[in-house]
């Protein structure tokens, strides 16, 4: 077990959650300002955090003082401010491309979240190499944004859309999945963590798979990078695409990276301002990569916030949130399991974060009202994964997803509201 984590940001002494002897969660708590309220005259507990993560007030501090401190547009400018913006916009992609291991800064693509960079990849990559006929392989456990960018694809170019199955424990079936790969698959697009079961895919292996029929794989990390130490370079994956809001970071930015021969081949995505060298009315120059795919004013202050986030998370430790997760995630697999009629949804041997149940003769809409009025946050519905309700013949579930805040006591009160819910409906 390693050693620390003293947060960074707090000054007062450690308190060592009971549980965990190497994680101060107490310290941790007092760097997220949103943590401390109440809600409906409960403490607030937040479990949904799938959906979005709080932000350390580092964040928050980085965002306000880029508007206080150096607010302009950046790239063109020849002023003191734009220099400055652009110095910190820019500073922001080498830390992201140190934080997931890329080989070049030019391999960071900012967007708007996980769904721009998916349709991204669909529109550019996918519009060159995807023809009639062809294949787009993914799997049985995506969310919509890593169906419905493909599916317009196929649609569009008269390509099928082939889905890989999963078991019954929400575990890709890797033997079916790999006779899928055929001679007419273009590309592979897979989640790396499934937000609706927990599931963690071998990515690793996947792209192993795909890449001896020489076919790129697109991995869809949304709920991996705050979860786990990501290295592009060891997964050998060709895209990765994953949001700020997820990681602790702001919302509306995001990341898209690609091996860079990919990302230079490929034809833009928007056209503007920012993504051109030269332009005439005969003819327009695009500029290098990253550039190339960044048009317009970006969000500026959304890569400065999450590199702030990024920092926040290096100086705790991957390892040590990864294992804190874990940790909760075992506690309330068996505390949630172990109530009369719950059954979780999601059992796979490898897992993350997420735990998914529905309770018999509960709507899930009705669980998470009655946890709303305890003051505890989690969601019901379908989690953006319609087909994997589907698969488990379901319309709905619960879902707690923790988040490196979340304490022990925070899932007994969660078993005690599950409890309440169950008196209710008794
Ligand atoms: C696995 C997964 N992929 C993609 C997304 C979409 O992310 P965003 O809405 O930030 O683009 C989510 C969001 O819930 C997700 O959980």
């Amino acid at each position: 077990m390693t050693t620390l984590a003293r947060s960074p940001l707090s000054s007062h002494a450690p308190a060592l959650d009971a549980f965990h002897s190497g994680f101060d969660v107490e310290g941790v708590r007092a760097d997220f300002p949103i943590l401390h309220q109440q809600a409906h005259g409960h403490p607030l507990v937040y479990l949904d955090n799938a959906a979005t993560s709080q932000k350390p007030k580092a964040v928050i501090d980085a965002i306000v003082h880029y508007y206080e401190g150096y607010n302009a547009n950046i790239h063109r400018g020849v002023h003191y401010l734009s220099e400055r913006a652009t110095a910190e916009y820019e500073a922001a992609r080498k830390t992201v491309q140190k934080f997931i291991n890329a080989a070049s800064p030019s391999e960071i693509i900012f967007v708007r979240g996980t769904t721009e960079a998916i349709n991204l990849v669909a529109q550019t990559y996918g519009r060159v190499h995807v023809g009639a006929g062809d294949e787009v392989l993914i799997t049985a456990m995506e969310h919509h944004s890593n169906i419905v960018p493909w599916q317009l694809l196929c649609e569009e170019k008269k390509a099928r859309l082939r889905v890989a199955p999963i078991n019954d424990a929400g575990e890709l079936i890797l033997d079916e999945f790999e006779k899928l790969i055929g001679p007419r698959t273009k590309i592979v697009a897979v989640g790396h963590i499934s937000n609706a079961l927990g599931t963690v895919n071998p990515i690793a292996t996947i792209v192993k798979m795909a890449h001896a029929r020489n076919i790129p794989v697109l991995v869809d990390g949304a709920q991996a990078v705050p979860r786990m130490r990501v290295d592009v370079q060891q997964l050998d994956c060709d895209f990765y695409a994953f949001s700020g809001h997820k990681t602790y970071g702001p919302t509306g930015i995001g990341v898209l990276y690609g091996k860079l021969p990919l990302l230079q081949a490929m034809p833009p995505y928007q056209g503007g301002g920012e993504m051109i060298s030269s332009v005439s009315f005969e003819k327009t120059v695009y500029n290098k990569v990253p550039h190339k795919f960044e048009a317009g004013t970006p969000d500026i202050s959304g890569p400065i916030g999450l590199r702030a986030a990024i920092e926040y998370l290096d100086r705790l430790g991957m390892e040590n949130i990864a294992r804190h997760e874990h940790e909760l995630l075992a506690y309330a697999t068996e505390k949630v399991s172990a109530i009369p009629g719950v059954r979780l949804i999601g059992t796979a041997k490898e897992k993350a974060g997420v735990l998914s149940f529905v309770m018999d003769g509960v709507h899930p809409h009705d669980i998470g009202t009655i946890l709303d009025q305890e003051g505890i946050a989690i969601r019901t519905g379908h989690h953006c994964a319609q087909p994997v309700m589907a698969r488990f013949g379901l319309d709905a579930t619960a879902r707690a997803s923790f988040g490196l805040y979340n304490t022990k006591q925070e899932v007994d009160a969660l078993v005690r509201g599950l409890e309440k819910v169950r008196e209710v409906f008794g």
